[in-house]
Parts: structure tokens; C-alpha cells; sequence
């Protein structure tokens, strides 16, 4: 079967074996079974670039529920199964008047998959409500829970992009957050501006999802429309001696300081500076509005992506001696 739909990228590349995964018993008894060689998960599929067909058992995991399962005056502790949609779950926690997930408003993909990336945007990570998860290792069907520790979150990082790599299948994730005195997050830059726009003087946590949502329409390409991962290219993080020669030479470059030795760049910027904004290489491009988000205007396929990538790598690394680093996992 064609993967078009089962990726935010929309590339059509096909799957010789498929199935949907709706219970954990199910789960379970697909990963005994010995007669496919090969198992690739694939969830939301809104963090991958499909480059090639799949000669696998694809297993689409599509476990669904929200349950809280603990609760007081302040706070609440959800638990959440892997196929929830990420942005249904925001709406859903705002319904009840649950902080701390409308930062992350409109983020594209499935639950299960937030903690592999950390997704993040507007001052919030994941790690900043996350409890636990649990996850199925696929050679042994064993259900393991891993704390906030045991995940080694970091920046668009985690222990399932490193030593648990391919080892496990995300099956629910628990999230803590406050029913009251909400740790509102405005500082980013853009969300004060939306506010204002908005007339909003004292936000509520309504309020901020309303301007994130209003900011990532404006800014990035809706995957029902054009088909595209997000940030396809991870911030680089460069030390002083480096920020400083290219502040030397380019006065008004963006950056955060993460500390006084490092300092966070835009890829966006760079690759920007690289010409590439809005640019089209047959269906394959460069978003108009967000340079860091490749696009797929209808029949790109995975590799041509990818050479895209792999140019705009190479002009970066020319013109600024910085080697960026891709966000989407790439499938080879
Ligand atoms: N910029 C440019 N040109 C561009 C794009 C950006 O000059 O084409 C400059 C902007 O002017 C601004 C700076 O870069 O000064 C930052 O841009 P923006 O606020 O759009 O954020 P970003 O650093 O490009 C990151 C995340 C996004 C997240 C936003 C908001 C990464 C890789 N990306 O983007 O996450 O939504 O911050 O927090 O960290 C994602 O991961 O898929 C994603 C969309």
C-alpha cells in the first residue's frame, strides 16, 4: 500500500506489508510474529522523510485514549495513548482548563512521537510537562516506563534518537498540568506581539494557544495543503569564538544565548542568507515564509528532498562554516 497519507510529507512510497495497531494486545502479538523480518513504526509520520519503499511489516500505531489519572486542586496527571493526535490533545486539555500544552499548539504529529524529538516552539518543551511514557521493546514485547531522567531530553533530543533508537514503540505518554496558577509562558518575542495585536493585556492560557496558532498559520505550511515536516534542519548551537566571526561579519544576525559559551543560530537566517527562501526545484522547495521548512508541492520524492537538503547543507557550510544538521529522520 501507498504511505502518501501516513506521512506529513506526503511521499508516496509503498509498504509491502501494513497494518494498523489499535490495542495492545495486538501490539503485542504483531511484534511475535516471526515471519516478517523486518518492523518499521511509523505513528504520526510527521518527523520523517520516506527517501524509499518500505520492504517491512509497517505498523501504523494507532492506539487511542486520554485518561487522568490523578488528580488534585492544582494539578492534573493525563495519561495519554501514542495514536492521540498532538493537537486534538491540546484542545482537548484547554476544554478543561489544563496549562501547559498551549505553547505547543498546532504542532503536527501524534503523541506517541513528541517525546522521541522533544517537540518545542514558543519558550516550551515537552520536557516541561512530561511525567513518563511507556514503551513496548520490540524484541521482547516487554512494557518498560521511562522517566523524564531516563528520556536524556534535550534539544529536539532524546534517549529514542540515541541509544534506544529503533529499540522501542511509544505506546502512551503522562503529562502533569496545572488546573490553576498557570506558569504562563509569553516571552517569546512573537507571542507578545500577537497578544497586542490580539488586545490582549492579561492572557489566559486560551489566549496564547489562539496567538501560537495564529503565528504557525501565518508562518508555516498547513501538511493538508503542502506536504512538510516542520523545521527540517535543527538551530545549530556554536560556541562564542564561532558566534563571534559571524557576528563580525553579519551585524544584524538573530541568535538566543543558551549560555555565555553557546549561542543558538536560526538555520532559518542562514539558509536565508543562502538565497534559497522560497525557492522550487521541480515539487521540491524551500517554504516562502520559514526557510527552515522544506516543502513538497505534489510529486517530490523523498530523494529529491533530500538533495535539496544535502545543497542547502553545502551553501550553509560555504558561505558560514556551519555544518547544519537535520531534524527529520531520515529513512535510507
Ligand atoms: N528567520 C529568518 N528567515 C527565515 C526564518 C527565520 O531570518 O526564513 C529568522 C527570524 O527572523 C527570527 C529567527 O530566524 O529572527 C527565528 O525564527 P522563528 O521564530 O520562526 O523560529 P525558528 O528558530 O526558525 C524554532 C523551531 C520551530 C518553532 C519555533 C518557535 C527549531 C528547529 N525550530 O524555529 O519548531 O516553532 O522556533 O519556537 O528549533 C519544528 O521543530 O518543526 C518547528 C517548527
Amino acid at each position: 500500500i501507498s504511505l502518501r497519507n501516513y506521512n506529513t510529507f506526503g511521499i508516496d512510497v509503498k509498504a509491502s506489508y501494513f497494518i494498523d495497531i489499535t490495542g495492545m494486545v495486538q501490539l503485542q502479538k504483531v511484534l511475535e510474529l516471526k515471519s516478517y523480518s523486518r518492523k518499521f513504526i511509523i505513528s504520526g509520520g510527521s518527523n520523517m522523510l520516506l527517501t524509499k519503499d518500505i520492504d517491512a511489516l509497517v505498523m501504523h500505531i494507532n492506539l487511542k485514549g486520554i485518561t487522568v489519572v490523578e488528580e488534585n486542586e492544582d494539578e492534573v496527571i493525563i495519561k495519554v495513548m501514542a495514536g492521540e493526535n498532538w493537537h486534538e490533545l491540546v484542545l482537548w486539555t484547554l476544554e478543561r482548563g489544563y496549562g501547559g500544552l498551549e505553547n505547543l499548539s498546532l504542532i503536527p504529529g501524534n503523541t506517541g512521537t513528541a517525546p522521541i524529538q522533544n517537540i518545542g516552539a514558543y519558550g516550551v518543551e515537552l520536557k516541561d510537562v512530561f511525567v513518563n511514557c511507556s514503551a513496548m521493546e520490540i524484541d521482547t514485547g516487554e512494557l518498560i516506563s521511562f522517566d523524564k531522567d531516563a528520556c536524556k531530553f534535550g534539544y529536539r533530543d532524546s534517549i529514542f534518537k540515541n541509544e534506544a533508537k529503533e529499540k522501542y514503540i511509544i505506546t502512551s505518554v503522562s503529562l502533569k498540568l496545572t488546573k490553576q496558577n498557570h506558569n504562563l509562558n509569553t516571552g517569546y518575542g512573537a507571542i507578545e506581539t500577537e497578544l497586542k495585536k490580539m488586545e490582549v493585556v492579561y492572557p489566559t492560557i486560551q489566549d496564547i494557544s489562539n496567538a501560537v496558532i495564529a503565528i504557525r498559520q501565518h508562518k508555516l505550511p498547513n501538511p493538508k495543503e503542502i506536504g512538510n515536516s516542520g523545521s527540517f534542519f535543527k538551530n545549530p548551537v556554536v560556541s562564542r569564538k564561532t558566534f563571534k566571526r559571524l557576528k563580525k561579519n553579519n551585524p544584524d544576525i538573530p541568535f538566543y544565548e543558551v549560555d555565555q559559551e553557546q549561542y543558538k543560530i536560526p538555520a532559518g537566517w542562514l539558509i536565508e542568507q543562502c538565497g534559497f527562501k522560497g525557492k522550487r526545484f521541480g515539487d521540491a522547495g524551500v517554504h516562502e515564509k520559514q526557510a527552515l521548512v522544506l516543502v513538497n508541492y505534489g510529486n517530490a520524492t523523498g530523494e529529491e528532498i533530500l538533495e535539496l537538503a544535502q545543497l542547502i547543507h553545502q551553501e550553509v557550510d560555504g558561505k558560514f562554516k556551519i555544518r547544519i544538521q537535520p531534524e527529520v529522520n531520515i529513512i535510507k
